[in-house]
């Protein structure tokens, strides 16, 4: 699939939270229910203004900003508020590997990530090494067609395609919420009877 990255120098723009209108971090964080999560890693994180969002939504819980930019995470370093500094962390990952342990994480979360994926299977793989069995992932992508703003239509995916991807990877119980205006919302489920990542299609 096409894919784009974010252009760093339009970083401040991840900090509108005006976007929270359309992207609801509270939407989000009841669709993912996980109210107990002590692991969050969300992978492309950004400026992390949705790491610190659930960091703050979960107070029991370590959150791991992961991004592939270096400015990025430097970024993250540099901003994030002295209150939460303890429980944020700004990792720099390559492409598809994260260096964080295996089956740690309750809740993984992609914001405006999937578009940007060069592997988006490889990427996923990646995602379910890191989820417990039992844990959830959630994708946000925007949707194709006119949404206002958001990325070039070629590197944007269905709510389908995104699914048949996490399916393929051994995602179960995928479900999609039609909550959003602008973007696709999915959920994802690391089972152990299907989540050994052998599917293919
Ligand atoms: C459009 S920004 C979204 C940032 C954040 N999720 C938000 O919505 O505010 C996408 C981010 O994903 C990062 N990214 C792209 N590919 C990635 C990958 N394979 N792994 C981790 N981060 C990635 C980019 O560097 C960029 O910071």
């Amino acid at each position: 699939m096409p894919h784009e990255k974010f252009d760093i120098a339009k970083l401040e723009r991840l900090n509108d939270v005006s976007r929270f209108e359309y992207l609801d971090p509270d939407i989000m964080w009841a669709v993912a229910a996980r109210p107990d999560a002590r692991t969050i890693v969300e992978i492309g994180a950004g400026t992390g203004l949705f790491a610190l969002r659930f960091a703050e939504m979960a107070p029991q819980a370590d959150v791991y900003a992961v991004d592939v930019a270096p400015a990025m995470v430097r970024w993250m370093f540099e901003h994030r508020p002295a209150a939460l500094s303890g429980r944020v962390h700004p990792i720099l990952a390559d492409e598809t590997k994260v260096p964080l342990p295996t089956g740690d994480a309750d809740l993984a979360v992609m914001i405006n990530v999937h578009h940007e994926l060069a592997d988006a299977r490889a990427s996923y793989h990646e995602v379910l090494r890191l989820l417990k069995i039992g844990g959830t992932l959630l994708v946000a992508d925007w949707r194709p067609g006119d949404t206002g703003g958001g990325p070039p239509q070629v590197v944007r995916a269905t709510a389908e395609q995104i699914s048949a991807i996490l399916s393929a990877v051994g995602f179960c119980e995928i479900e999609s919420h039609d909550l959003l205006p602008r973007h696709s919302l999915i959920t994802a489920r690391k089972a152990a009877v299907c989540g050994t990542g052998l599917v293919s299609t």
